[in-house]
């Protein structure tokens, strides 16, 4: 968890310039250890575990009021140097954490029979 403006500064930049992660006043970096371990279905187990923590901690922030945004346009290594996190961690997936100054509308979504195929992929 960073909360320290400075660090959110330079996180800002190791995330492409994304303004609102300096304006934010927490981001949480979820960190893996790099599991060499592939599931029977052919996919590393640590990012869809570490994804699966993320949404987790997502839902339970916006149950609570609070806004987030995923994060995963940012360049690894210099989040990395920026928080002198070792070399065999990874860092799959980070979000902005803080009470949203705005609640803009849902997006539009797509009807369910446009996303959802029954018995085979069609
Ligand atoms: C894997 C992933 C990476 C994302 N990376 C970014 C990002 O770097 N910057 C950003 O503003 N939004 C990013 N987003 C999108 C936002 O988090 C988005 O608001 C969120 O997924 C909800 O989108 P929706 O309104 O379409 O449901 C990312 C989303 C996902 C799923």
């Amino acid at each position: 968890m960073v909360e320290n403006q400075e660090t959110r500064d330079k996180l800002v930049d190791a995330a492409n310039g994304q303004k609102f992660l300096g304006q934010a006043p927490i981001t949480i970096v979820a960190c893996s250890t790099e599991s060499e371990r592939v599931m029977p279905c052919g996919q590393y187990a640590y990012t869809v575990d570490l994804s699966i923590a993320v949404s987790f901690m997502i839902l339970e922030a916006t149950e609570l009021g609070l806004g987030t945004c995923w994060l995963g346009a940012y360049d690894e290594n210099k989040v990395k140097d920026i928080l002198s996190i070792p070399k065999d961690i990874r860092v799959p997936a980070m979000f902005t954490l803080g009470y949203a100054d705005e609640t803009p509308d849902p997006r539009p979504r797509k009807d369910l029979d446009q996303i959802v195929c029954y018995e085979k992929y069609e």
